[in-house]
């Protein structure tokens, strides 16, 4: 077993750092308080190929491995949830959804430029009436001369305002035996006429983020929009949420690093009692559980990195690392918080921001109560992985790096 890093590993690690601290940190909280997205945001994630870290070079991405997007995700949320979660929906829901699932014409038109960056492309799988129970989703898509017309409403939908593309899941089959079966997924441009979309605001966290709702009336979306086959929108859906829960697992680390970081910092400077309050055993406690939490949330979605990179089928692994970063990186805001005392209950530090970014994710991307589910199931025995059509894309360094446009 190598624990260690590459230098292509910690080359990126530092780039994101260094990005994210000198260009993002500054100005997060103006932009949280704003309840907005920092409009240079979106161009300087395209620009530095974040946008596409883990896809294959022909495929407009930059030809690095899963672990490389986890660590970017880690280095993001470090210094607040929004940017990383820009990279759980546009990279891990909607690139990574198409890499596996489209075909060589459909990853040419739609993922080729959301890979660089000229495309950004969001995830519409939750509805106003259907967030867990993904099977209930009321959305339809029917057959119309060599189109489909899609009607539905979808909701808490992150950069459903700045978003190009979206990846709709919507039912084709509403007579199929197992609800799970009637579903399929398209690609779909927000341009198309029909399509009404807004932000919501009043959010507790990821203020400097977008979510937002979007409505179809009677949209027309050619066949060849229709990603995999008739009735695969289940399967493709929970695939692709199999790569958005690795980076909101990963990011969740970033956030307890964060945490970790500045109630360090705090600590060994604050005075109680005569001396710092690091020295007071009950704030070690504090400090000692951060410091668990982070190096089993760290192991957990290395771990689940690994089986992606090596094709693996990691349902289970991912579940339980977003399950554990999530339920810890709350936990973590919670008592960076108490160490700060009455500061950390401003925003004169980020701690606060960071309970209220931490809250989101232990809904987002399956809430706790579906990853427990998830986890007895396995357990049990009650669930199983059953194959998929379409394998896993496996990791192949030279076959990602190489460059068939040269
Ligand atoms: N990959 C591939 N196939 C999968 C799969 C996966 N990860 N998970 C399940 N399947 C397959 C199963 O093998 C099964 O196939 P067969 O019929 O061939 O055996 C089929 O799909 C049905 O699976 P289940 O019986 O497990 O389905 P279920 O209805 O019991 O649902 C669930 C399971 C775990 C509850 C699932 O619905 C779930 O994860 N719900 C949470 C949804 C979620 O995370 N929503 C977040 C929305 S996206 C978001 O938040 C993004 C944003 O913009 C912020």
């Amino acid at each position: 077993m190598d624990f260690s890093l590459t230098d292509e590993h910690r080359m990126v690690q530092e780039m994101v750092r260094d990005y994210a601290q000198r260009e993002i940190a500054p100005i997060i909280k103006e932009y949280d308080r704003k309840q907005e997205m920092a409009p240079e945001i979106l161009p300087r994630m395209a620009e530095l190929g974040l946008l596409g870290i883990c896809l294959p070079l022909r495929y407009g991405g930059q030809g690095m491995d899963y672990i490389a997007l986890g660590l970017v995700c880690e280095e993001l949320e470090a210094v607040d949830s929004s940017m990383r979660v820009v990279m759980s929906v546009h990279v891990g829901l909607n690139c990574l959804g198409l890499f596996q699932w489209a075909d060589e014409e459909q990853k040419e038109a739609f993922l080729i430029p959301q890979a660089r960056g000229e495309k950004i492309a969001c995830f519409g799988l939750s509805e106003p009436g259907a967030g867990s129970d993904v099977a209930a989703i009321q959305s339809t898509a029917r057959r119309d001369k060599g189109n489909y017309v899609i009607n539905g409403e979808k909701m808490w939908i992150s950069l459903a305002s700045k978003a190009h593309h979206v990846m709709w899941v919507a039912r084709t089959n509403p007579d199929a035996p197992d609800p799970h079966d009637g579903l399929s997924a398209f690609l779909v441009e927000l341009d198309r006429p029909g399509i009404t979309r807004g932000d919501i605001h009043g959010k507790l966290g990821v203020r400097a983020g977008s979510t937002g709702w979007i409505s179809f009336q009677d949209v027309r979306v050619p066949e060849k929009n229709r990603i995999g086959k008739e009735g695969e929108g289940f399967k493709i859906a929970m695939s692709a949420l199999d790569n958005g829960r690795y980076t909101v697992a990963a990011g969740a680390t970033g956030l307890i690093r964060a945490c970790l970081d500045e109630s360090v910092q705090y600590a060994n400077q604050r005075q109680a009692f005569g001396r710092q309050i690091g020295k007071i055993q009950l704030i070690q406690a504090k400090i000692a559980h951060m410091v668990q939490s982070y190096d089993a949330a760290r192991l957990l979605y290395l771990h689940a990195g690994w089986l992606k990179n090596l094709g693996k089928r990691n349902t289970r692994q991912t579940s339980l690392a977003k399950w554990f970063a999530t339920d810890a990186s709350f936990e973590a805001a919670s008592q960076a918080i108490q160490i700060h005392g009455a500061y950390g209950y401003s925003d004169e530090y980020n701690v606060e921001r960071y309970l209220r970014n931490a809250r989101g994710a232990i809904i987002y991307e399956g809430t706790s109560e579906i990853h427990q589910l998830i986890q007895a199931g396995y357990a049990l025995g009650l669930r199983g992985d059953a194959p998929l059509r379409k394998e896993l894309p496996a990791y192949d360094r030279d076959k990602w790096q190489e460059n068939c446009s040269e």
